[in-house]
């Protein structure tokens, strides 16, 4: 079979014969061809935007690798650590390396006093925590200037061990803040994911003991939001990362990209909307208005898979193991009942929606006592090494600056009238 497509100017015939390679067309030979008429796809549905060796999903056949590694094995098998090791570094790390890396992020996981007094006291008390970080992240920029050499890999790598390490410590602090609690600092024998808890949850005169099945629990759903290709918020990582700027703004971009309830502000946006159903009984009734179109079903539907997403699945089970020790979150009978009720809907099935990675992940946090405002900000640590794998990745492909066309709708050309004759 010939793997090519040809394109054909009818207004002067003249044609191009493109080659199909792994499933893309190059838009160089498209530019060729029609210079000044460019292809129009506002939600970047029909366009590559990055090669990319990071992670590889596949949304009709409801799969995902991390550089090649089935996430089923990574959730199974791995720590968010090692899965950060091999997302930034290629390669699963060996214990001697795990161990090194591990010892990297404890000496960085600290951050300045300033910081806690200067900016975190700044916000207002009842500040979303999501902003909070959002805005915390940025203002690294200003403490670490050393950042700004992007260009220099030996300066990128300190970079990504530096944020990797310090957004725990900026989301518990954001946390402890808004609770009114005096910050913890980070312990540097405790494992990531059990010290961030302990960042969170330990109180002031000490004596906290993190639970293995909860800590496990939160350190898979790490793994499991860990990459996802060129989702929203790493899109606007790596067009943020091609002008060049510092990671830290870089990171701030990202989160702020996350934020929105379309991306990973849905795990948040699932809870207000189990809350606002109410109860077993209305979940027909709200059905019937996802149906009419007065709502979205949050955490439903997915661009890419248009199959059950492979992540959901495995939150699911997490759910169960975590609800043998904090006892079943009441909303979970709920959301059950929501997902059967949508996938034997003609509506849904139609439309190929099926839960998404956020319809569980709420109600896991939630019993594992983290406020409603701090669930995006979970889903933003654990794609922290994914934003940055995929920084230093564009950085090594000598990319170019990311700027799209646009097509034009406005006026056509006119005068300006004086101010007074408007
Ligand atoms: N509930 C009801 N209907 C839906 C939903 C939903 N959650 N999602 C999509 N649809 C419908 C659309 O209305 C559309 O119907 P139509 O063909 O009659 O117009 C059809 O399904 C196709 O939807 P699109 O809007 O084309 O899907 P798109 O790929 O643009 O959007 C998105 C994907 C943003 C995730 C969407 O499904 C959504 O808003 N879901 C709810 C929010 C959510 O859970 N986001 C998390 C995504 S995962 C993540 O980012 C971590």
């Amino acid at each position: 079979m010939n793997e090519s497509i040809t394109l054909t100017d009818n207004r002067n015939g003249a044609s191009v014969e493109v080659p199909i390679v792994n499933g893309t067309v190059d838009a160089r030979a498209w530019a060729d061809l029609l210079p000044g008429v460019y292809f129009h796809d506002p939600s970047f549905g029909n366009t590559s935007g990055a090669a990319s060796a990071v992670c590889e999903l596949d949304g009709d056949a409801g799969y995902l690798r991390y550089r090649g590694h089935p996430i089923e094995q990574l959730a199974e098998q791995s720590t968010f650590l090692e899965v950060a090791h091999l997302l930034l570094f290629g390669e699963l790390p060996t214990r001697p390396q795990l161990n090194g890396f591990a010892d990297e992020i404890a000496e960085s996981a600290s951050i300045h006093e300033n910081f806690h007094k200067r900016i975190l006291e700044g916000f207002r008390d009842d500040a979303h925590a999501m902003g909070v970080l959002v805005s915390s992240v940025a203002a690294l920029s200003t403490f670490y200037p050393d950042g700004k050499d992007v260009e220099d890999p030996t300066v990128r790598r300190s970079q990504m061990v530096r944020l990797l390490a310090k957004i725990p410590t900026l989301a518990a602090s954001a946390y402890r803040r808004s609770v009114g609690n005096p910050y913890v600092q980070p312990d540097p024998d405790l494992p990531y994911t059990s010290n961030f808890l302990s960042m969170m949850f330990r109180p002031a005169e000490g004596g906290y003991e993190v639970d293995p099945v909860l800590t496990r629990a939160l350190d898979l759903l790490f793994v499991l939001h860990a990459d996802h290709g060129q989702n929203c918020s790493t899109t606007t990582a790596r067009s943020v990362g091609s002008s060049h700027a510092d990671p830290y703004v870089l990171l701030s971009a990202a989160c702020s990209a996350l934020y929105g309830p379309r991306h990973g502000g849905a795990n948040e946006a699932v809870l207000r909307m189990l809350e606002e159903i109410g109860s077993y009984d209305q979940v027909d009734d709200f059905v019937a208005k996802v149906k009419t179109g007065e709502q979205l079903l949050m955490g439903f539907g997915h661009r890419v898979y248009k199959n059950y997403d492979p992540r959901a699945k495995i939150i699911k089970e997490t759910a169960h193991r975590v609800f043998e020790v904090t006892g079943k979150n009441p909303l979970l009978d709920m959301a059950l009942k929501l997902e059967e009720v949508a996938l034997a809907d003609d509506y849904f099935v139609r439309r190929k929606l099926y839960p998404n990675v956020d319809f569980y992940s709420g109600l896991i946090y939630q019993s594992m006592g983290f406020p409603v405002e701090m669930f995006t900000v979970l889903f933003a640590i654990g794609r922290t090494p994914g934003w940055l794998a995929h920084w230093d990745e564009m950085l090594t492909q000598n990319s170019r600056i990311a700027r799209p066309r646009q097509l034009y709708t406005g006026e056509a050309t006119r005068d300006v009238v004086p101010i007074d004759e408007r």
